[in-house]
């Protein structure tokens, strides 16, 4: 890819497996790239580096870091019998999901490697000793209530002040999709710590106050 020629950097990301949207792909870039010159980005949820391509392109851009977090075993609607199970991601050997070989070719075509810092392990194992303010939080890890709220609990404390903190999936409307982000989001706008902002697509952005 040719480093931040904006054509390129949509094409990588439609080629890549994922759950990101051109349209929320494109916002989470634009926010990254305000955000970015104030501290490192974060995010949960790497899967193959489809949203981390936009992240990564815009802290590229600033000279700093996107850390991604996943565990790489999947979600549980990613697992064998489950709606978003899928073959290709499954690893023989271990009879387990394996996304992390499919998120090191992302990064390496997007020539992403020196900007985006894979963390291989759960979020909450990541957060354990982290002392480094963030400039913009993205939550797109397990979908549970329980998974969200931990995402939340260990990372929105952790952004500088006028930071953002994304969340995915957002949907008021429950014939559109689940409610468990969505209930976390609500606890994250009641807390009084963040300005809410128009929804972009799934997207929930709130920015701290
Ligand atoms: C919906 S996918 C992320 C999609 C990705 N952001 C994209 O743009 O395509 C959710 C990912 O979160 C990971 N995950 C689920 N629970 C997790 C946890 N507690 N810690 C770390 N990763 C987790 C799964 O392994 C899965 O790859």
């Amino acid at each position: 890819m040719k480093k931040d020629n904006p054509a390129e950097l949509l094409k990588l990301a439609a080629s890549v497996k994922g759950f990101m949207p051109e349209k929320e792909g494109l916002k989470l870039f634009e926010l990254a790239l305000e955000a970015a010159a104030a501290g490192p980005c974060l995010e949960v949820g790497s899967f193959c580096g489809k949203s981390a391509v936009y992240i990564g392109a815009a802290c590229r851009q600033k000279g700093t870091t996107l850390f991604t977090i996943d565990h790489h075993r999947g979600s549980e609607e990613q697992q064998p019998g489950q709606i978003y199970f899928d073959p290709e991601i499954y690893d023989e050997r271990s009879r387990r999901i394996d996304s992390l070989p499919l998120l090191r070719e992302t990064l390496e075509k997007a020539e992403l490697e020196d900007t985006v810092v894979p963390m291989v392990t759960t979020s909450k194992a990541a957060s354990r000793n982290w002392a480094t303010p963030l400039s913009l939080v993205f939550i797109d890890g397990g979908h549970s209530y329980e998974s969200t709220l931990t995402d939340y609990q260990c990372w929105a404390g952790h952004l500088l002040k006028g930071g953002y903190l994304v969340f995915h999936d957002i949907y008021p409307d429950p014939f559109q999709g689940g409610q468990a982000p969505y209930e976390v989001y609500k606890l994250a706008v009641n807390s009084g710590d963040f300005t809410m902002l128009p929804l972009c697509g799934s997207l929930g952005i709130l920015r701290k106050r």
